[in-house]
């Protein structure tokens, strides 16, 4: 399975692949982000407000699947801001000493970046609550009967926290954020912008149809509608003359096993077991992820949202169960 899943074509988090390109393809302003409107209409008042204050903006946080455009947002604040951005993640944080260090090493207005903030574990979240709030550490100092307690001023800092798993972020910090925006999933319009974009970019020659058909299988996520386009263009080069027209996008995806909404195998390995084993369902999270053989976390971060958006799946208080759409987009006949 873990071998399967590297080698998707459509696994949303980041793989080898992407590092190289997203760099130049990462969009740099809210004006080059495109999409999620209500967020940037939002972050342009805060950003603006605190530029006029004078002061930091509130602490963030950005939840949503993969591959969405959270961790491009926060280089954004950073950059409209003016300031710099010191990025960590959950899970590269052991020790509270190790946070402590991090925050008394900001500047005044600076920008630390926790990628997957709900990997942090409790010492390190602990420290995180008055530096969020005061501004300020508690450090002990010596040991036994004489150890004491002293604070240490921070300066002020913005905090942006970023996490696939709103659902597993601890109370106290989930509400020390002063702001909360949850990312959608792109329109087919928006994608096309971004693979016309990234085109652009890569100097890659692509048809408007080209690139509305790389949009409607990039299952709403910008990261895909990026790797898609490369993938393809290699394939406009080796087996056509480079331009990447409407019948290119369609045969490459075609043997990607990308199919017509985006789904690749394990997503129609979903449904499939559902309607196979379950009878369609309902069914658990946990019974369905041990039946595919995926944990169930994954299961429900990673695959199952753009199911549930596109309207193949739907939760119920029994379970999950597939919609006579996923029966129809598989051409199958729907069970009376
Ligand atoms: N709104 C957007 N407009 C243009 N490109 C985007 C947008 N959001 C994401 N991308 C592209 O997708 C890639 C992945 O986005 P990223 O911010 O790393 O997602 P996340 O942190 O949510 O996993 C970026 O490198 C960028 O090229
Ligand atoms: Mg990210």
């Amino acid at each position: 399975m873990v071998i399967a899943m590297a080698n998707r074509v459509i696994e949303t988090n980041l793989i080898e692949e992407d590092i190289k390109i997203e760099g130049s393809l990462r969009p740099q302003t809210l004006n080059d982000y495109i999409g999620q409107s209500k967020i940037k209409d939002n972050l342009r008042i805060y950003i603006e407000a605190a530029k006029r204050r004078n002061d930091a903006l509130d602490h963030v946080l950005f939840y949503g699947p993969p591959g969405l455009g959270k961790t491009s947002l926060a280089g954004i604040i950073a950059n409209e801001m003016g300031v710099h951005m010191k990025v960590t993640s959950g899970p590269a944080i052991e020790k509270p000493g190790e946070m402590a260090a991090i925050l008394n090493n900001l500047q005044e207005g600076d920008i630390l970046f926790v990628d997957e903030i709900h990997r942090l574990n409790r010492q390190v979240e602990e420290v995180l609550y008055p530096a969020m709030e005061d501004y300020a550490i508690d450090i002990m100092i010596g040991k036994g009967a004489s150890a004491r307690s002293i604070r240490l001023d921070l300066p002020h800092f913005t905090l942006v926290g970023a996490t696939t798993r709103a659902g597993l972020l601890s109370a106290p910090l989930r509400d020390r954020f002063g702001v909360v925006h949850h990312l959608e999933f792109y329109s087919i319009e928006e994608l096309k912008l971004i693979i016309l974009h990234s085109a652009q970019i890569l100097n890659v020659a692509i048809e408007d149809k080209g690139a509305l058909e790389l949009a409607r299988r990039s299952r709403g996520t910008p990261r895909l509608a990026n790797r898609i386009l490369k993938r393809v263009r290699d394939f406009a080069q080796v087996k056509y003359d480079g331009v990447i027209t409407e019948k290119v996008a369609a045969t490459a995806l075609d043997l990607l096993e990308v199919d017509k909404m985006g789904l690749d195998h394990i997503d129609r390995n979903i449904l499939f077991t559902m309607i196979e084993k379950f009878k369609g369902g309902p069914v658990g999270l946990d019974t369905l992820a041990a039946a595919i053989g995926e944990d169930a976390g994954t299961l429900e971060d990673v695959y199952e949202p753009y199911l549930l958006k596109s309207g193949l799946l739907n939760r119920t208080p029994r379970g999950r169960i597939v919609t006579d759409t996923a029966y129809h987009h598989l051409g199958l006949e729907i069970p009376s």
